[in-house]
């Protein structure tokens, strides 16, 4: 049903400038019913009470008893201002933090002082997808869902099901075959999600879980989900607030389905638009080689936003070619390992708002970026690692400076994959790997080992 956005305080908004479609946020449409493109969350920034200064925001914080104040999505409530209170779901998401990291600065070649890494690890199922799914939830309970669904690489389902149980939503989640790291695969059995493994890829599942939500009525909680996209703006506020409410110069963002870097480039653009920053980090967005269709699109085919104009031609010749040569992407990051990202124009905005550059980097660099943020820092998954490998390409070409001061967003906790990490190890796969020592049942011989 098509609204007047003016009553209204948050509404729903097709991106494309042709159709420009309003929806009421009451509805679950996820794409736009008139011209099929992606849709936003839009507010009416003047009927929201949104706070002068952002340190407002913090003070919430230190409010334990209140579930929403003290959640790291919800103590922001205003900038995501699109469904009561009574209807808001928490379950302590966004307890996280960012860490100061000289050592691995050193890596990267960048000053002492200037490398920072968000670890959206300490979230309750150990990725930054609980900030979308406490969102996204709410807006499920806000319109009535009963059942929810999704497609995954593995941290999406894990998150889906740890909010579904809590909710008392039917969750069914899809997984492609031998696509998903064990860590996340356990989680998402353990937490009651009925699991469903096709014999495909990412891709594959994310195109069935479309059909099958508009078949049987599930809720969708894929990023195309614009509901989702506004919890994910919450990482970015995190980063400002920890920073003194200063913006960083850089924002490093690994790349899959493409929903964290629109929804991080959202969240700059409406800070800035309300006044409270005064200007927009840039961003640099990272795929895996094997998984690189960002890269191709537009440092290759030049794919722009174009004030929302894209060129679908580029687009659909490139998947035209994708299908011809059967191409299914590969990479030991198995949480990016997306060939056709669904919020690949919302991403492109994005771009455009944080005069964004993308690469891609190889899995062998993947893994000792890995290797280096799991010995000096808190670790991670390979996929949150491609952001400072990619950080390493960027310093060499000095897109950045060494003084820049850079937020690398470390999406996931180290344990959602061992497998990766103990063979990197185990294999002596890369110049930072730690092998294990095999030693006899004898003293005298353990003690020689030890250096
Ligand atoms: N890092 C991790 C750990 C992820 O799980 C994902 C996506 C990304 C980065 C990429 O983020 O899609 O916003 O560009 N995982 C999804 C999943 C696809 O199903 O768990 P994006």
């Amino acid at each position: 049903m098509l609204v007047s956005s003016k009553i209204q305080a948050a509404f729903q908004k097709c991106i494309n400038p042709d159709c420009g479609a309003e929806f009421d946020c009451g509805k679950s449409l996820f794409k736009c019913p008139q011209c099929g493109e992606l849709l936003d969350t839009q507010y009416n920034w003047d009927k929201i009470p949104v706070p002068d200064k952002l340190n407002k925001f913090a003070k919430r914080w230190a409010n334990r008893d209140k579930p929403l104040d003290f959640s790291g999505v919800w103590r922001f409530r205003e900038m995501l201002d699109f469904c009561p209170d009574k209807y808001k779901v928490t379950i302590g998401e966004g307890q996280t933090i960012l860490q100061r990291n000289d050592a691995v600065a050193k890596y990267v070649d960048m000053k002492t002082g200037c490398l920072y890494l968000q670890y959206e690890g300490l979230n309750p199922s150990g990725s930054f997808k609980d900030n979308g799914m406490a969102a996204a939830f709410s807006h499920a309970m806000m319109v009535g869902a009963k059942s929810c669904a999704c497609a995954s690489t593995g941290n999406t389902s894990a998150s889906v099901a740890l909010y579904a149980h809590s909710c008392g939503l039917k969750c069914t989640v899809f997984i492609g075959s031998g696509r998903i790291a064990f860590g996340k695969l356990s989680q998402a059995m353990d937490y009651g999600a009925q699991t469903i493994q096709i014999n495909g890829d990412f891709d594959d599942c994310m195109r069935r879980v479309q059909e099958v939500c508009s078949k049987l009525k599930l809720y969708l909680l894929n990023s195309l989900n614009p509901f989702r996209l506004e919890g994910q703006k919450t990482i970015m506020y995190r980063i400002i607030e920890s920073l003194g409410w200063e913006v960083p110069d850089w924002i490093i963002v690994p790349g899959g389905n493409l929903g964290n870097s629109s929804a991080f480039g959202k969240a700059f653009h409406e800070l800035k638009q309300l006044g409270l920053i005064n200007r927009i980090p840039r961003m640099a967005i990272i795929n895996a080689t094997g998984a690189d269709t960002l890269t191709d699109l537009v440092n290759g085919k030049k794919l722009t936003w174009n004030g929302g104009r894209v060129e679908q031609k580029i687009i659909d010749d490139y998947y035209a070619e994708l299908t011809a040569r059967n191409f299914s992407p590969h990479t030991c990051a198995s949480a990016i390992e997306i060939a056709r990202p669904v919020n690949l124009k919302k991403c492109l905005r994005a771009i455009d708002i944080c005069d964004g550059v993308v690469l891609a980097v190889t899995d062998e660099e993947i893994c000792d970026a890995k290797a280096i943020i799991g010995k000096y820092g808190l670790g991670c998954e390979p996929a949150s690692a491609a952001t400072i490998a990619g950080l390493r390409h960027l310093r060499a070409e000095s897109i950045i400076a060494a003084d820049d001061r850079v937020a690398c967003v470390l999406t996931g906790h180290p344990l959602k994959d061992p497998n990766i990490t103990v063979n990197y190890h185990k294999d002596k796969l890369g110049q930072f790997s730690n092998p294990l020592i095999e030693a006899p049942n004898e003293l005298d011989e353990i003690i020689k080992l030890i250096k």
